[in-house]
């Protein structure tokens, strides 16, 4: 077995970055830790970081590592999460066999690739819109809140069947609920959800055909009625694909044009070669890893490449450090989207995977595809360095992103 370095030697995890697309400078010493390093959290608790690529696929898909978050011994990477640990989330905190029950084997066919590219000249209609709005206003533009944020706001509105009305009621309580200043701010944002989707899904169930038609109505009408889901699990559902549906996406956007923006070579040979794009995307995905610090608690003892996780032991996932494994990707620090495709894990891996990919990457595509084309002397409107990154305890982006052309 690999000696365990002592808590104290340990390094704090998450810190927050300060280059947007590289993992923080703090955690150049876990690089050389691979598979597994031993970090501590906000709280002082010890856990497992896993760093390799090979093992993080095996442990993602070993039923051992459960999302279960009323486990006392799942890791919390902030004070909101440690709270939140209270309840249940489906399906982000639900094992096998109840996972299954929940999304697989119902609600998949909503998200395959046939589904996401039927959703193209929809989506296109909206990006192109939200440029319009922006040229004409222009030439400059903060771009979280005039394209990276409300693309994706649009599209999940339109898949599930939610008023985009509402968009800045939502998007707040996702914003308090995610990075809230106080606890306690986070859980109401939460309670708010909850509310607003639990009125939305009672009107579907006692006034069909009466609002914004979607996902959440099929749900209703043939998942309630068939006993798939109760209430509370399609109100906690409907929460997590409302947030999920829009915060990531929107911050791999707005982290996307910064990144291509500062790399002028890749983004003019993508500017003259469009169909490089699927490629710089996966790219993309691999290098900015949004998603980093993915949560699981031990419930038997798993053993992963030499080394024992204990029964009841946090483990975190590091994707920034996972997607940078020298012994999967040469120069991995380099946005090289020629390399040979090797699977990153910004969507996951294994029984949680992210259910939303098909739908990001064709909203990606046509994002930064459309204003790559739209806008070719679109340009960072302050220094580089100006440009404030989201805390590393969430979702990695950016707070504003000012752009002229
Ligand atoms: C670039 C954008 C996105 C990124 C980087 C991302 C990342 C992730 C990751 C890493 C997970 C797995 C979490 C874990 O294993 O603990 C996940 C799960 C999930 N994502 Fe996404 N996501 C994105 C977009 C979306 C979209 C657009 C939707 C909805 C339309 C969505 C819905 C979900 C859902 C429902 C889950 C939970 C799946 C489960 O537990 O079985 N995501 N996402």
């Amino acid at each position: 077995m690999t000696d365990v370095p002592h808590l104290t030697d340990a390094t704090p995890f998450p810190q927050d970055r300060t280059c947007p697309y590289h993992p923080p400078a703090g955690y150049d010493p876990l690089r050389s830790s691979r598979p597994l390093a031993r970090i501590k959290l906000f709280d002082g608790r010890p856990a497992w970081l896993v760093t390799g690529h090979s093992a993080a696929r095996a442990l993602l898909a070993d039923p051992r590592l459960s999302t279960d978050r009323t486990d006392p011994g799942y890791p919390a990477t902030n004070p909101r999460l440690a709270a939140l640990r209270q309840k249940s989330v489906t399906p982000r905190g639900v094992d096998d066999p109840g996972h299954h029950r929940v999304e697989r084997r119902k609600v998949i066919p909503g998200f395959s690739v046939n589904r996401a590219a039927g959703l193209k000249s929809r989506i296109q209609q909206i990006v192109d819109e939200l440029i319009d709005a922006m040229i004409e206003r222009g030439p400059t533009a903060e771009l979280v809140s005039a394209f990276a944020l409300p693309v994706p706001s649009m599209v999940i509105c339109e898949v599930l069947g939610v008023p985009y009305d509402d968009h800045e009621f939502f998007e707040l309580q996702s914003r308090r609920l995610l990075r809230g200043p106080t606890v306690a701010d986070s859980m109401d944002a939460r309670e708010q959800l909850e509310k607003y989707l639990g009125d939305l899904v009672d009107r579907k169930q006692h006034e069909p055909g009466s609002g914004v038609p979607g996902m959440l109505d099929d749900l209703v009408h043939e998942r309630l009625r068939d006993g798939t889901y109760d209430r509370t699990e399609l109100v906690t559902f409907a929460v997590v694909l409302l947030v999920a549906g829009h915060e990531s996406t929107a911050n791999m956007i707005s982290l996307g044009v910064y990144t291509l923006l500062e790399h002028p070579k890749q983004l003019d040979e993508v500017r003259q070669d469009p169909a490089l794009l699927p490629a710089a995307i996966e790219e993309l995905l691999r290098m900015l890893a949004v998603s980093d610090g993915l949560l699981r608690v031990a419930t038997e003892d798993v053993e992963v490449e030499g080394t024992t996780i204990r029964t009841g032991e946090g483990v975190v996932f590091a994707t920034s450090l996972i997607n940078r494994d020298e012994s999967v990707y040469d120069a991995p620090d380099v946005l090289d989207w020629h390399r040979p495709v090797r699977h990153h894990l910004t969507f996951g891996f294994g029984m949680h995977q992210c259910l939303g990919q098909n739908i990001a990457r064709v909203e990606l595509e046509i994002a930064l595809g459309t204003l790559l084309r739209r806008l070719p002397d679109l340009r960072l409107a302050v220094p580089a360095e100006e440009i404030p990154c989201k805390p590393g305890d969430t979702i990695q982006g950016l707070l504003e992103l000012p752009v002229t052309w």
